[in-house]
């Protein structure tokens, strides 16, 4: 799939953010290997601490339709610079999908790309145990 495909549908699922505290939408787009694309939003909560970002609703929406192995993940917000996952999406999707590639973008275009290894270098993860 093209990256334009991907930055579309991580723009228009970020309309579905439920941001009614920070109003800070965002929407991102996980591609696996099979070339589908699961999709994910902000959702908050009035206790703040239930919110939960769009690339954790991503992942774990892939992991629950049985998708595994994954090649980027998109991130769109309305900012002039790139949107970085925060600390909890690095480690899920170190976890889940490894050493795939970030794309961030703003509601123009793709702005940076990252590989998931140098946003987040010397991971905990099944190794360290
Ligand atoms: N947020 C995300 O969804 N992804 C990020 O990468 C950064 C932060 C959300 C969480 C919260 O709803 C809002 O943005 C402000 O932090």
């Amino acid at each position: 799939m093209s990256e334009a495909r991907l930055w579309e549908a991580a723009r228009d699922v970020r309309e579905n953010a439920h941001a009614p505290f920070s109003h800070f939408k965002v929407g991102a787009a996980l591609e696996t290997t099979e070339g589908d694309v699961v999709t994910g939003c902000n959702i908050e909560n009035a206790t703040f601490g239930l919110t939960i970002c769009a690339e954790r609703v991503a992942i774990f929406k892939a992991i629950s339709e049985k998708k595994r192995g994954f090649t980027r993940v998109c991130i769109v917000t309305d900012t002039a610079r790139p949107t970085s996952p925060c600390g909890a999406c690095r480690q899920l999707l170190w976890e889940f999908a490894g050493d795939i590639e970030v794309v961030m973008g703003n509601l123009e275009g793709v702005m940076a790309r990252r590989s998931m290894r140098d946003l987040f270098p010397m991971p905990f993860d099944e190794g360290s145990l």
